[in-house]
């Protein structure tokens, strides 16, 4: 064991708030949903048991109309806005109203196949394949209610790339009206300059207020939303994580859930392609407000890779514009196109690395034949952690650490992929 490997098990233990890990003290105090899924990756490359309960903790928060929340509040924190009486969603324990990207079923899929105690890791896998079943219906029924084998996410945080130069335009049209006065907290943790701006939270926090204001019934939620975009991230994630989640379903011999499944399979292969941008070679977001494809080229659309959802020519174009974006960069994948006059080097997801988005984007280059795009990532992140430590992102023009420090998912990354 090197010292970063001892210091990145150090971070998750310290991190750890039992049962459950949060991503860093004091900016982000309580259980995120993907930020747990790809965490538990971590946590298995040295307490097998321990990965399974994190993912048992996320799960227990589950709503009963499938949904996982994005954030759960086990324990009270004043650190961290919005905070579960903002929310307002009612729930024990208090969670908020949205969700995030479904990486849960992939990762199980993960730790079963790679387990050392196969008994532990087939009857957690067994447990949780008809909650992950449910959540995955919840999206394609909830979130797709016109059948258009694309989900929409109802707010940027959904996406888990929370102020993308993707939501630029259909955020512009989100009023701040009736938000109010309110304290960030971020700010107390975190340099302003990385971070979103004043103006994106006003509109952030009116999103979470129409949610609230309808109950959060998720009924009519997707067409009343103020905002609502098909995130080509969320919906490549699902793809892949659908199946995972078929491959599981036919382990455990359920036909039902697995018939379920292959057909939302097919409509997502379909749906995913009216995302392509011909321009750009890539795939992009669409506003559901307009019917009209983002202005913007991000980090997300190499998502598809890891769904294996692009015909041939198109994943070579995609894949050529990776070469393009790693040629301009010294560290990569930038979270947006580095030619866009929108590039920020510092700002959160509108220019940053961010290691658990390279190791999405790795395992996908492996399976569209360039495993020297997928070992560029690795060694980039590796050397990115090995410059700067564990930071939550990470710039790509020089590879320094931004956000927050001592962070889970960066740890667990290294753990589990960049430090190997
Ligand atoms: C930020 C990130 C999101 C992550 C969360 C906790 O909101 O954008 O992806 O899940 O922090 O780390």
């Amino acid at each position: 064991m090197t010292e970063l490997d001892q210091a990145a098990r150090q971070i998750l233990r310290g991190n750890d708030l039992g049962g459950y890990t949060v991503p860093t003290a004091g900016l982000y105090p309580f259980q995120w949903n993907w930020d747990s899924c790809l965490v538990a990756l971590g946590w298995a490359t040295f307490d097998e048991a321990r990965a399974w309960a994190e993912i048992d903790s996320l799960l227990s928060a589950q709503w009963d109309d499938g949904m996982v929340p994005h954030i759960v509040f086990h324990k009270p924190s004043p650190t961290y806005f919005p905070g579960p009486d903002v929310w307002g969603t009612g729930r024990t324990p208090p969670t908020s109203g949205i969700t995030q990207p479904p990486v849960a079923a992939t990762v199980v899929r993960r730790l079963l196949e790679t387990a050392t105690d196969t008994a532990l890791a087939e009857a957690k896998a067994r447990s949780m394949l008809p909650k992950l079943f449910a959540w995955h219906r919840w999206f394609h029924t909830q979130r797709d209610p016109h059948g258009e084998g694309l989900v929409g996410i109802i707010h940027p945080w959904e996406t888990g790339r929370d102020n993308a130069a993707d939501w630029d335009a259909a955020m512009a049209a989100v009023p701040t009206e009736g938000v109010g006065e309110y304290q960030r907290r971020d700010l107390q943790h975190v340099d302003a300059d990385q971070r979103p701006k004043k103006v994106d939270y006003d509109r952030y926090l009116y999103m979470v207020k129409h949610g609230r204001e309808a109950g959060w019934n998720p009924d009519g939620l997707h067409d009343s939303a103020p905002f609502c975009v098909a995130d080509i991230g969320i919906n490549a994630l699902l793809l892949r994580a659908d199946r995972d989640l078929a491959a599981l379903a036919r382990r455990f011999g359920d036909g039902g859930a697995a018939a379920s499944l292959e057909s939302w399979i097919v409509r997502s292969e379909a749906g995913l392609q009216r995302l392509w941008h011909d321009g750009d070679g890539t795939y992009r977001s669409l506003d559901r407000k307009t019917g009209a494809l983002v202005d913007a080229s991000g980090s997300g659309a190499f998502l598809m890779l890891t769904a294996d959802a692009a015909p041939a020519d198109r994943r070579d174009r995609l894949l050529a514009m990776m070469d393009r974006w790693l040629a301009a960069v010294p560290y990569g994948v930038p979270s947006l196109a580095p030619a866009d006059p929108r590039f920020d080097a510092k700002r959160y997801w509108r220019g940053p690395c961010w290691l658990v988005v390279n190791y999405l984007i790795a395992d996908g280059c492996i399976g569209a034949g360039r495993s020297d795009l997928a070992e560029r990532l690795r060694a980039d992140s590796r050397a990115m952690v090995e410059k700067s430590g564990f930071w939550e992102y990470f710039d790509p023009t020089d590879g320094a650490g931004l956000g927050g420090d001592n962070f889970t998912w960066t740890a667990a990354m290294w753990l589990a992929w960049a430090g190997q």
